[in-house]
């Protein structure tokens, strides 16, 4: 096609470093899914609480998608505000603790229109080194000034805060980091933040449903909704669906209806979606245990490793790391596991940052403890073929 010539080189740089993605068709969703005819035990899904299935959650939205059909039709400022979206919000801000709660399309589109409409030209916002794409894009996107501080480091936080004044700071970190499956110091960063009189966005996405009092997240476990303005979270990764959501203040609501482009510019969530979040509230809410058992297999399943040698960066949640380091080496690995019969893909840069390629291993209530037994046999057994341990 015209004016595409210059796609195939830019291609083979990828390929040549290692680095280009290609999409796999997967015949499902599950702990255990088939790909070119072979049964895979599955360790990367974010489903964490193997929810995306469950009869409850499936039946609310079937039950959302009977009663006001497949889309919303509109965004939310227009007619698309359903009182599904409306119970949803209030469901959201009461797990969370907060006044209100905004629901996005997703937790990409949170963050995008959530940062933008807080930080603009003239204004900061800091995120932690390691933060999620989805938070930097929004930074760019918001046309502040974007510096980033150390990797959960609250002094470095501190210094930066002290040397930059602003109109408007905004300092962004996740709770769980998505590729480390470590913890924020959160309430060292509060602190920090409160001192220097700047806002603070806490991106919960692993962490809700799984951490915190009946999975309310991290905030709440530390007590610190007072301090983080937007407690971010997302409908898609332990609720099993898909959507994004911010709890916050009524003004700070008020304010992002008026402002966040995300919100504003885009069709509202689709009434399936939002059903199938209240179904996994309801679940959570029947079976608060269900983060802590899942913590739990985790827990065992890192020490597996750990005692094997194997580098498992600081995780202490439901995402568990394998420092590989070298882009071909993680490649390689991870296509011995699937020979072993696992399914966990090779993180590389830019989703983490460079010589630090791992794989990343998602553990889920649909793998029975016995699976993860076996799963981390074969692990090492593949790592210590690759000269890992
Ligand atoms: C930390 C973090 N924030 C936000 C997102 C985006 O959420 P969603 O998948 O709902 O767009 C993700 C998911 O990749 C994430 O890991």
């Amino acid at each position: 096609m015209q004016g595409e010539n210059w796609i195939t080189g830019a291609l083979e740089e990828l390929r040549a470093a290692h680095l280009e993605r290609r999409l796999t068709g997967y015949s499902g969703t599950g702990g255990r899914i088939q790909a070119d005819g072979r049964t895979l035990l599955n360790f990367s899904s974010n489903d964490y609480l193997d929810l995306a299935r469950h009869p409850r959650v499936i039946e609310a939205a079937a039950k959302a998608l009977q009663e006001y059909g497949a889309g919303a039709t509109a965004s939310r400022l227009v007619t698309g505000t359903l009182p599904l979206h409306d119970e949803l919000e209030r469901r959201l801000a009461a797990l969370k603790g907060y006044p209100a709660a905004l629901v996005f399309g997703s937790g990409y589109l949170t963050n995008a229109g959530v940062i933008s409409a807080v930080a603009g030209t003239g204004d900061l916002v800091l995120a932690d080194r390691l933060a999620h794409a989805s938070l930097l894009d929004a930074a760019v996107l918001s046309r502040a000034r974007l510096l980033r501080f150390r990797h959960n480091n609250p002094a470095h936080l501190d210094d930066l805060l002290s040397r930059h004044p602003a109109r408007q700071r905004l300092v962004v970190t996740e709770s769980v980091f998505s590729m480390d499956g470590d913890l924020a110091p959160l309430p060292d960063i509060a602190s920090v933040v409160a001192k220097h009189d700047a806002m603070l966005l806490v991106d919960e996405a692993h962490a809700t449903g799984i951490f915190g009092p009946g999975g309310a997240g991290l905030v709440s476990e530390h007590q610190l909704s007072g301090f983080v303005n937007l407690s971010m979270g997302t409908t898609s990764k332990a609720l099993g669906g898909y959507g994004g959501f911010v709890a916050c203040s009524e003004a700070m609501r008020q304010w992002l209806i008026n402002r966040a482009r995300s919100f504003i510019y885009s069709t509202a969530p689709a009434p399936s979606a939002i059903g199938a979040a209240l179904g996994a509230l309801d679940v959570i809410a029947e079976q608060p245990g269900l983060g802590g058992e899942l913590l739990q297999r985790a827990a065992r399943f890192r020490k597996h490793l750990q005692d094997a040698g194997l580098d498992t960066l600081n995780s202490a949640s439901q995402i568990v790391p394998l420092r590989v380091g070298e882009n071909a080496k993680a490649l390689s690995l991870s296509q011995r596991l699937r020979e072993a019969g696992i399914l966990a893909v090779a993180i590389r840069p830019p989703t983490v940052p460079a010589g630090t390629a791992r794989i990343r291993f998602s553990i889920s209530l649909a793998h029975a403890p016995a699976d993860l037994e076996e799963a981390a046999d074969r692990i090492i057994a593949a790592a210590r073929t690759e000269g890992l341990a």
